[in-house]
């Protein structure tokens, strides 16, 4: 579902100057349909996972999710995904499920299609309590839930989520992390990114440690204990970051 070619992303700024986030990556998702994108603060993940969702140029390279290509057909891949990121916007005036309503609409979604999505979410993501109260009155859980099924709406075949359980309690957290286990049951490609090895280590089929734009390892999480003979992917992912050996 998702191929990557060599994406190239450059930023500017003062102190240094014309640097890459990220370098020539190259990557698939070969091992099933979750793939796990790791890596340290600054290492290059949202960045990439904003051109994968058309919201970043890159300055060269390219990617194909779903069939199409990010250059050629972005129209294409937008209807394709759903893209969850730190910034996802909600209307604070409007409640959750008027929220919903908005972006279906916008999807060009029917008020039953939309109510019958509504539904599902607010099942598997426990939203009944707080769908028809003003988001500003919202917690971080219920903002991150909603923003959720805002980005799903439309039911995308690929989800595409930049750190969703951010700032989130163990409870809401395995609620999100259950329903992208969900997802994938449900036929879903998914990449997504984490500092929470454990919601890696539940969901992932392949891991991808991403260090200084780069695609510093890839394999599939078997592969990877395997070779490191353990269990436990926090070890293994600083191992990865420290020299890559096992
Ligand atoms: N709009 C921008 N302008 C300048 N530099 C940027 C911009 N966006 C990101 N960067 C830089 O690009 C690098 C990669 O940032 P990115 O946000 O992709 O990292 P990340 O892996 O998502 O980190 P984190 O785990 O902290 O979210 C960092 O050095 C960051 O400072
Ligand atoms: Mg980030």
């Amino acid at each position: 579902m998702i191929e990557v070619r060599a994406l190239t992303k450059s930023f500017r700024d003062k102190k240094r100057g014309t640097f890459r986030a990220v370098d020539e990556l190259s990557f698939d998702c070969p091992g099933g349909p979750v793939f796990g994108l790791l890596g340290l603060n600054g290492a290059g993940k949202t960045t990439t996972l904003r051109v994968l969702a058309t919201m970043l140029k890159p300055d060269s390279g390219t990617a194909k999710l779903a069939g199409f290509d990010l250059l050629d057909d972005p129209e294409s891949v937008r209807r394709k995904i759903g893209f969850l990121t730190g910034n996802t916007g909600l209307y604070l005036r409007l409640t959750g499920r008027e929220i919903l309503h908005y972006f279906g609409q916008l999807e060009g979604m029917t008020r039953k299609a939309v109510d019958a999505r509504i539904t599902i979410f607010s099942q598997l993501l426990d939203m009944e309590s707080f769908l028809d109260t003003r988001v500003d009155k919202y917690s971080t859980g219920m903002k991150q839930k909603v923003s959720i099924a805002r980005t799903l709406i439309h039911d995308p075949p690929v989800l595409i989520l930049d750190e969703p359980t951010l700032g989130l309690d163990v409870v809401t957290s395995r609620a999100i992390v259950e329903f992208i286990r969900a997802a994938k049951t449900d036929g879903k490609a998914v990449i997504f990114s984490t500092h929470h090895m454990h919601e890696a280590a539940r969901l992932c089929d392949t891991i991808g440690v991403i260090h200084e734009g780069r695609m510093k390892r890839l394999a599939t999480l078997a592969d990877l204990k395997r070779e490191y003979a353990t269990e436990d992917l926090d070890t293994i992912f600083l191992r990865i970051i420290a020299d890559g050996r096992p």
